[in-house]
């Protein structure tokens, strides 16, 4: 292929008149499943700014998005055209462990130019996503993610379905790209890798036009290294109908700001009661001043007003935890960072200074250790419920992800939250979450704060056939 016809073909997909030649359409038939992770170039910034280098699924920014009934089977090939080995991990999917796609743990990275089948069942119904995890504060932080929407049999009454992934990108203003400084010891050591510009769905204006009175289902997905999102409503009245995925078991009328840390998800039923004319928001709550995430213009009126809230969206199964009176405890003590009192811990299988991990670039330690060990956090028989205290000894906030099975916050009461993949840990916070162990394999938990993530705060557990 001539160098200007690939630079054609590279432009073409990066716009929306793309999906409509039949070049694309031959291609797509002839590659039915086939998941391509290359860069592409996309207008990320606004007007006059250069189009900006991605990685993505399939060249489009989000990358494609997959949707799948309850109970269906997702087969994907991915090719990786990157310069980089590379893995896809399905995030909040509770599937069989050799389709994780965590390297090291679940299967070899994926060359370049090499393939790999991933192929599974979609067990619940909900709002997922998936991503890169190799080298995924580079790879995500690039944009290598996608929705991934599960729907249910019977899907709840609205007129519209939106997945809307918000992400931070941090952005060099004269170039437009990325900025490569995915390694900066600053962000590994404080908040993680925020970024400077703000975008849903890849774009920073994205505008939604709705009519007064319409329901919407609104799925909210993080997709952001590190940054936490609150986020409000205005000109739309709302429940919370599912976290992470799962149902609630009542719809919660949205009152509070909602707070999504990295890898967490919310999905809201919404009414417009904006009138025509004016424009609704999802907003984000920033310092205290309102932003708009997302804009709602409404250009009409649909009929409808006045309906009764949403109802429960159905459980899935498998949501219940008991069991934890004979539980397996476990404590998870995090540590470290910037304004830390870590001064010392194993890497490697060594003994460190907290001088000599600064040298490592490492900041954290789970339980003493930083990243990875040759022995699980815990280890657990299949169908066994498990209580494990996590304790975030550090100055900073921390979204904990457990990989292939959901957990429940419990209480000193004794009551459970809501069933949940990602937890995020404010400072200073002690909290316990309980889980059934019933999906043999091993399975990360770590930080979701991507540079915390690399830099230490990594373990995994392994529960036995
Ligand atoms: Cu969403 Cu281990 O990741
Ligand atoms: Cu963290």
């Amino acid at each position: 292929m001539s160098l200007s016809r690939r630079s054609f073909l590279v432009k073409a997909s990066a716009s929306a008149l793309a999906a409509a030649s039949p070049a694309r359409l031959v291609a797509a038939a002839a590659d039915a499943g086939l998941f391509e992770a290359r860069a592409a170039r996309v207008q990320l910034a606004p007007p006059g700014y250069p189009e900006t280098e991605v990685w993505t699924v399939g060249g489009t920014m989000p990358g494609a998005m997959l949707k799948v009934t309850q109970g269906g089977r997702v087969t994907r090939r991915l090719r990786n055209a990157l310069p980089q080995p590379t893995s896809i991990h399905w995030h909040g999917m509770r599937i069989a462990n050799a389709m994780d796609g965590v390297p090291g743990l679940t299967q070899a990275t994926v060359a370049s130019g090499a393939e790999f089948l991933y192929d599974f069942v979609a067990p619940d119904a909900g709002t997922y996503w998936y991503h890169a995890h190799n080298r995924s504060v580079e790879q995500v932080a690039r944009g290598l993610y996608g929705a991934l929407i599960v729907e249910e049999a019977e899907a709840p009454e609205v007129d519209r379905d939106e997945a809307l992934i918000l992400d931070d990108w941090r952005l060099d203003p004269a170039t437009g790209q990325i900025a490569a400084d995915f390694e900066a010891p600053h962000d590994r050591s404080h908040a993680g890798r925020i970024g400077n510009f703000v975008t849903t769905n890849g774009r920073y204006d994205l505008s939604l036009p709705v009519r007064t009175n319409e329901r919407l289902r609104i799925r909210l997905i993080n997709a952001s290294n590190a940054r936490i999102f609150v986020l409000a409503l205005s000109g739309l009245d709302g429940w919370t109908v599912a976290l992470d995925g799962m149902p609630l078991a009542e719809p919660e009328p949205v009152a509070e700001p909602i707070v999504l840390g990295p890898g967490q998800r919310a999905d809201l039923i919404v009414d417009v009661t904006a009138a025509e004319g004016e424009t609704a928001h999802l907003v984000r709550v920033e310092d205290g001043k309102g932003l708009a995430q997302v804009a709602f213009p409404v250009t009409g009126a649909a009929g409808g007003a006045g309906r009764p809230a949403p109802a429960a969206l159905p459980p899935n199964l498998r949501m219940e935890v008991g069991g934890l009176d004979d539980a397996l405890t476990a404590r998870l003590n995090m540590s470290g960072g910037a304004m830390g009192r870590l001064d010392a811990a194993v890497l490697e299988g060594e003994r460190r200074s907290f001088a000599q991990l600064v040298d490592a670039n490492q900041f954290w330690a789970f339980n003493g250790a930083v990243g990875m060990t040759g022995t699980p956090l815990l280890e657990a028989s299949r169908g066994q419920t498990v209580r494990l205290t996590i304790v975030n000894d550090t100055v900073f906030p921390h979204a904990m992800h457990l990989h292939g099975m959901h957990f429940r916050e419990a209480a000193g009461d004794g009551s459970l939250g809501p069933l949940r993949d990602t937890a995020l840990m404010l400072r200073g916070e002690t909290r316990d979450i309980a889980f059934v162990a019933d999906n043999p394999g091993d399975w990360l938990l770590h930080c979701h704060m991507l540079s915390h993530a690399a830099s230490g705060m990594m373990t995994w557990l392994r529960v036995t056939a």
